[in-house]
């Protein structure tokens, strides 16, 4: 497993593969990685023979007051968790001059996917996606995959990036993973640390939730306020929890429905505080055809 720092080294890695005939592989990762990050890197080793799992805690998608600062940082466990794991060529982490270098204020250009950026986690947290697509489409071009793996459980950033990919003729495979839960349905996340027992305990209401509102659309339910509802009242069963939206959007382009379309794919997302922690789950439901 070679440790790479720079862009230029990366591409000339990712060169040389593709020279050599083989097919690449990328999982963009901010570290801090647990079972679901391992689960995106099995997942990519079916699709390519040269793997590249990046880490970098991009600064340009956190806003001020977010928890860029605190963001758990724990790189040599980070390539003893890969290197365990196996299959991995390289890992590329850059450091922050090497992303952008003259520092953020410095960086001009941006990637901005309109309109898939206004409603769920993209109406609270104001440039995120612009940061998340810009320095996407940056390791894209550092790492030079043909396929890319990213998880659902972030569904806003996978349709955002999948839009990118299309509309800016990237030429990489998108390939999406299903969210991996703990056993009691809680999505793993790297912020899941942050957590009291307490706190830890009651956050299993999002999964319930968003699983409600998957079983209701699934029974037929198409009214949208009725699920909205149900994912609501779930999430009330934690004293501890503040709700920042609980909504249902088309799963395509992002836009809040009312009434579910028989076979149109939705997206039932819950975002929620537990004390600074923010948590975000979602399901894609669909009201069978008929
Ligand atoms: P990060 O939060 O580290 O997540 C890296 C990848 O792991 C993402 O594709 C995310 O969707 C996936 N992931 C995290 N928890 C998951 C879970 N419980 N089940 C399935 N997949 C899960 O997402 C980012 O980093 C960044 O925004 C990034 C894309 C790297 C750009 O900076």
């Amino acid at each position: 497993m070679k440790l790479i720092r720079t862009v230029e080294a990366m591409q000339a890695e990712a060169d040389g593969a593709r020279r050599a005939g083989r097919r690449l592989a990328l999982v963009p990762t901010m570290g801090a990685l647990h079972e679901a990050h391992l689960a995106l890197v099995r997942e990519a080793r079916h699709h390519a023979d040269h793997l590249t799992v990046s880490i970098f805690v991009n600064p340009t998608q956190f806003a001020p007051g977010e928890d860029f600062d605190r963001y758990p940082r724990t790189l040599e466990a980070d390539l003893e968790k890969l290197e365990a794991l196996g299959g991995v060529e390289v890992v590329f982490a850059p450091d922050e001059r090497a992303m952008y270098p003259g520092g953020q204020a410095a960086h001009r250009t941006w990637v901005v996917v309109q309109g898939l950026d206004e409603h769920l986690c993209g109406r609270f947290r104001p440039g995120h996606f612009r940061g998340v697509a810009t320095v996407v489409a940056k390791l894209f071009l550092a790492c030079k995959p043909h396929v890319a793996v990213f998880g659902l459980k972030d569904a806003q950033q996978f349709l955002i990036l999948r839009r990118m990919v299309h509309d800016l003729n990237f030429d990489v495979e998108m390939v999406g993973v299903p969210t991996v839960r703990e056993p009691d349905g809680l999505a793993l996340s790297s912020r899941n640390v942050y957590l009291t027992p307490e706190e830890r305990a009651q956050a299993v209401v999002l999964s319930r939730a968003v699983e409600e509102a998957r079983r209701l659309a699934g029974a037929g339910e198409q009214r949208v306020t009725l699920l909205v509802e149900a994912m609501r009242r779930a999430l009330a069963e934690a004293p501890l929890a503040r709700v920042q939206y609980a909504e249902v959007v088309d799963a395509e382009t992002l836009q809040p429905v009312d009434l579910l379309q028989p076979g149109r794919e939705a997206l039932a997302a819950v975002a929620v505080f537990f004390g600074n922690t923010r948590l975000i789950d979602n399901a894609f439901i669909r009201v069978p055809p008929g």
